[in-house]
């Protein structure tokens, strides 16, 4: 194994669970952290299985404000939002529902429109309204959960793909590809202008994903992960120690 440089903070749990319990712990205390000091937080939420458990964990956290929370997400699939696959349906199944928040608080991606580009551009626009700028003139989301592909996908950033060279729209569309629908995808200039990105993966199918982001060299177009070393906030990996190889 090459050298790893790992950035951020790294929190090895023994179980997806414990990640899960981790993760709600986490975002919950840097949503508080944030009220402290501003009126609103906004969060971009990632989909697929991972990090279910922590959106269902955090619907039970009542001590947090979630009036004051600006809900986003952080890529979705070209289906309608009521389809399983959605990461909107995922997300508003497992938190949504049961928390006290408005419709208005909530701005899911249209990736079921037919016109995905003007979807995009539509979404980028709904960030810049929302969202308090950054540096570079760029929204910053104030937390950001991400997710790890087998592949060294983040969001929907795929390996090779065209979106990871976009600079400067801020949600691109993503063609699809075998086994895989279109998508909406926010890319690498909004992501990594983040506060806070907490990056969660289970299992051993993401270890070698992960020790391809945190090797001292490597290819990012192969491994897409790995640009998130440019993230200008705090970097949170919540892994078990599958997924981290720990246990090699
Ligand atoms: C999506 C996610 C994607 C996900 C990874 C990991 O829409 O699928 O945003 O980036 O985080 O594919 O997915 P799992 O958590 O299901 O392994």
């Amino acid at each position: 194994m090459s050298t790893l440089s790992v950035w951020g903070e790294l929190v090895a749990c023994h179980t997806a669970s414990e990640i899960a319990d981790v993760a709600a712990k986490r975002i919950a205390a840097a949503i508080e952290a944030k009220l402290r000091t501003q009126p609103l937080v906004s969060i971009a939420l990632s989909g697929g299985t991972t990090p279910r458990e922590t959106y269902a964990r955090l619907a039970l956290a009542k001590h947090v404000d979630w009036s004051k929370v600006l809900f986003f997400w952080v890529d979705e699939r070209a289906v309608s939002p009521s389809d399983a696959r959605s990461n909107y349906h995922m997300v508003d199944e497992a938190m949504l529902q049961k928390l006290p928040v408005n419709r208005n608080q909530v701005a899911r991606m249209q990736a079921d429109l037919t016109d995905l580009k003007s979807a995009a551009a539509s979404y980028e626009s709904l960030l810049r309204a929302r969202v308090m700028l950054g540096p570079k003139n760029v929204p910053q989301l104030d937390i950001l959960t991400l997710g790890v592909g087998a592949d060294g996908h983040t969001a929907s950033l795929f390996p090779r793909d065209a979106a990871l060279q976009e600079q400067k729209a801020l949600v691109t569309a993503v063609a699809p590809a075998a086994g895989r629908e279109a998508r909406l995808t926010l890319t690498f200039p909004m992501l990594l202008n983040a506060s806070n990105v907490f990056v969660l993966a289970s299992g051993l199918e993401k270890n070698k994903a992960l020790e391809r982001a945190w090797a001292a060299h490597g290819d990012d177009g192969e491994t897409p992960l790995r640009a998130l070393r440019n993230a200008i906030g705090a970097t949170t990996w919540i892994i078990d120690r599958a997924a981290g190889g720990l246990l090699k």
